[in-house]
């Protein structure tokens, strides 16, 4: 992970000393926040089933802990909240990124009830379980900060399977609904919305395994050009909303998609001969 020195020293004034839960952080979004937050002085806890990956990550940054935590099991989160405040003296900033792709299959007849499930379980109530837990710490202190991994299938149809897009569309409901629900006691709730990236989530879901060839798919489709979206951009999105810079936005859903979900190609009015 690079930024600035100067953006970094910034960054670690701001979120230096904080205590940070992330769920999924054994890998891609997750393991990518764990490593940003860990660098500009966070204190980290690493919430995952992945128990193997997820040890060896706490492991090579000094004095973050794995806790292991199925987000859709409610002791597990109640537990990996209470074990970081335990270890840790507060809850600063839960960061919600476990989640699924589920099956990538696009014609609704073909998907069953309990694939359907499975995602909305993980995706969505396991959000709202972290959500909850985190709460339950951040209300009587006064102040905390909840980040969640949407994805611009909270605001558009057709870029994932219905299961996904359901629980994205009501991940930012959440996070609409607990940010007014929190703001009286200067706690904010916020998600992140990125477009499609390399992780095993996203690689696995297209199809692609070779990374090269999934940028090469994803930057067409995609409408930004001339640069690649990747996990540290969504990392350094969400230290900025953990910051006390961000200090007033609370409710917002932060698209970092390069405009996709804005574009509507079916004019094609903005074609230019040199952009084709
Ligand atoms: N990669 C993308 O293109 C992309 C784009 C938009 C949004 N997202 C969202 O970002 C988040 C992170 O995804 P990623 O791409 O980093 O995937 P990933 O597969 O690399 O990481 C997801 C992590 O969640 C963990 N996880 C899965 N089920 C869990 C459970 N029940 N309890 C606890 N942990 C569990 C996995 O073990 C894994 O470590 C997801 O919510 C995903 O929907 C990803």
């Amino acid at each position: 992970m690079t930024s600035s020195p100067l953006l970094s020293t910034i960054a670690k004034r701001l979120v230096g000393g904080k205590v940070a839960l992330i769920t999924g952080g054994a890998s891609g979004i997750g393991e990518g926040i764990a490593t940003l937050f860990y660098e500009h002085g966070a204190k980290v806890a690493i919430a995952d089933v992945q128990e193997e990956i997820g040890q060896s990550l706490s492991s090579t940054l000094c004095n973050s802990i794995y806790i292991h935590c199925d987000v859709t099991n409610e002791e597990d989160v109640q537990n990996a909240v209470n074990k970081t405040v335990s270890d840790f003296g507060k809850l600063d900033v839960m960061i919600c990124s476990a989640g699924i792709g589920g099956e990538n299959k696009p014609r609704i007849i073909d998907n069953d009830k309990a694939d359907f499930e499975r995602v909305i379980n993980i995706n969505l109530t396991g959000v709202f379980l972290c959500m909850k837990h985190a709460a339950r710490v951040m209300v009587p202190a006064k102040q905390g900060c909840i980040i969640s991994m949407a994805s611009i299938s909270s605001v558009v149809g057709a870029a994932a399977s219905h299961a996904y897009t359901s629980s994205k569309h009501a991940v930012l409901g959440l996070t609409k609904n607990l940010s007014v629900e929190l703001g009286q006691f200067g706690i904010r709730v916020n998600c992140l919305s990125p477009y499609a990236m390399v992780t095993p989530l996203a690689t696995k879901f297209i199809g692609i395994a070779d990374p090269h060839k999934f940028e090469n798919t994803t930057h067409t489709a995609g409408n930004l050009k001339g640069v690649t979206l990747r996990v540290d951009d969504v990392a350094k999105a969400a230290l900025f909303l953990a910051t006390d810079d961000a200090k007033y936005i609370s409710g917002h859903n932060l698209l970092i998609d390069g405009g996709f979900s804005v574009f509507n190609p079916s004019l094609g009015m903005f074609k230019y001969p040199e952009s084709t």
